[in-house]
């Protein structure tokens, strides 16, 4: 790419009010997934680049950044809301070449980053402290202050929304922010810098180190100045992480993805839920954190729901991401390595449909059918693992109980839903499922802006969106005040 929107120049990271490249001058190679070349070079930022964002994030709590009224701080964010939307599709654009994501989908990550930035900044002055009832004599409050530098370590599936999510909340809430977004996808990491500062951000509230995980990811995540670090990403990853942040006893917010079940009931809707079923499940090539990758269906109604799904997976196409069809290439070709190694490990499950990678898809992309399997024991690998690709797995159940433990019989839970007309059976439901978020007759991918997010077991711990978000990215203090 030779003209770059907004003028950024990928090569570089953004310390304080500085762009430049990284202290060892070295780059690396980002790649367009939808025909395998190379798009541009990205900074290889290390622990040297690190060591400086962590300071002039600092510099910036004890400057202008720190000492701003919290309605300053959230008229900044809502600016850079507004500004996301002056660039709307440019931004799509980016987003589609790096991530290999369809259009649409590009551009609705662009939307709900817009959505991010006005919901934290219009909340960031109403984040506020209780009175507490005590001691005769007393006058007890709290105060939500911010945690201080907060390292913010991400994926390359859905940048601009984890950005929004992350970045956003934290901000918001006056801490200042140090990026390491992944080597994969990291230019609209770069353009949101851009316009942050465009819309008034103080130098050194938002830093950004490109790199490797195991060079800058580790450096950030390890980093003594560093006082809260959120991480969206791979298990084994967020295990390294959590295993860092202990060194500093510092809080962490970890979102490891899922294996999230999706449970049609014998008296479900099926025209209503169908799109849901399918959508959830191949939205940006099934590399969704919340993505659906389990239908568990009652058995009176199996052959039917699979019958219905495999229809829809005939006529879904995979094609570049600026052909804007249903499906893109996965992010990279070894991202599409280990989707294909887990088609394999489905050798022994009947394929009831595959949906096709279209004639002229060009010959380096990282593409592969969006497949759709019919399963039969809840053990399978495939009922199992998460796969990150366009693939999902049917399977029957007998009974409420036996959809439960199917549902919560993996070592995840970030999302479930439930496809039902029974009110009661809803509510037993929305109990008994192990996820964080349980969605009745719909599946939200995440939920909205405004709808906390988060797991248990697997999937990670604490909540991203929403308010909630706000109160993990700041710290309570009480004050006692006798004053008889
Ligand atoms: P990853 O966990 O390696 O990468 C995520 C981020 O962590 C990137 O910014 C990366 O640079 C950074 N990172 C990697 N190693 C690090 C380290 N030692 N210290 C600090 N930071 C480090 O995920 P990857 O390799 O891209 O994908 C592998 C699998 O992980 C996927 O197939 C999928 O199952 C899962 N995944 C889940 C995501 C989610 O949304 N929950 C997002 C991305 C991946
Ligand atoms: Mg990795």
């Amino acid at each position: 790419m030779s003209v770059m929107p907004l003028g950024i120049d990928p090569s570089l990271c953004l310390i304080g009010d500085v762009w430049g490249p990284c202290a060892s001058g070295q780059v690396l190679a980002l790649h367009n997934p939808s025909d395998g070349s190379v798009l541009c070079q990205i900074a290889r930022g290390g622990a040297v680049d690190v060591d400086a964002a962590v300071a002039a994030a600092r510099a910036a709590l004890d400057g202008p950044w720190g000492q701003m009224p919290a309605f300053e701080r959230g008229r900044i964010l809502t600016r850079i809301g507004q500004l996301v939307l002056e660039h709307v599709e440019e931004l799509a654009q980016l987003e589609a070449l790096d991530v290999g994501k369809p259009l649409k989908q590009a551009r609705a990550d662009v939307i709900a980053l817009a959505r991010y930035m006005e919901f934290y900044g219009g909340s960031a002055d109403k984040l506020h402290g209780t009175t507490i009832p005590y001691l005769d004599g007393y006058t007890v409050y709290t105060m939500r202050e911010p945690h201080g530098v907060t390292g913010h370590i991400i994926p390359w599936n859905y940048p601009m929304q984890i950005i929004g999510r992350s970045v956003g909340a934290a901000l918001a809430a006056g801490n200042a922010a140090v990026l390491k977004p992944a080597e994969e996808a990291c230019l609209t990491a770069l353009a949101f810098a851009e316009i942050a500062q465009r819309a008034g951000l103080p130098a050194g509230a938002l830093n950004v180190v490109p790199g490797l995980g195991a060079e800058a990811g580790a450096a950030l995540s390890g980093h003594p100045g560093v006082n809260h670090i959120s991480f969206t990403g791979s298990v084994g990853v967020g295990k390294m992480i959590q295993a860092a942040a202990a060194q500093n006893v510092v809080p962490v917010t970890l979102e490891l993805g899922g294996k999230s079940p999706q449970l049609v009931f014998e008296d479900a809707d099926l025209d209503d839920a169908l799109p849901f079923l399918v959508n959830a499940g191949i939205q940006n090539a099934g590399q969704t954190c919340s993505a659906s990758s389990r239908i568990l269906v009652h058995r009176s109604r199996y052959d039917e729901v699979l019958a219905a799904m495999a229809d829809r997976y005939s006529a879904l196409r995979a094609g570049p991401a600026l052909a804007d069809l249903d499906v893109g290439p996965l992010v990279s070709l070894r991202q599409k390595e280990i989707v294909e190694g887990f088609l394999a490990k489905g050798h022994d499950l009947q394929i009831a449909a595959q949906g096709q990678v279209v004639d002229d898809a060009p010959e380096g992309g990282a593409y592969v059918p969006p497949t759709l399997f019919a399963g039969s024991s809840a053990d399978h690998v495939l009922a199992q693992d998460e796969i990150f690709g366009p693939v999902q797995i049917v399977l029957p159940f007998d009974d409420e109980d036996h959809a439960v433990e199917i549902a919560n019989g993996t070592a995840f839970g970030l999302v479930a839903s439930v496809w039902t007309k029974d009110g009661a059976r809803q509510m037993r439901l929305a109990k008994r499922l192990h996820a964080g978020q349980v969605f009745l007759n719909n599946y939200g991918a995440g939920g909205g802006v405004e709808l906390p997010f988060g797991g248990t077991g697997l999937s990670g711990h604490g909540r991203e969106k929403g308010f909630e978000a706000l109160f993990a990215f700041t710290s309570l203090k009480t004050v006692a005040a006798r004053h008889g």
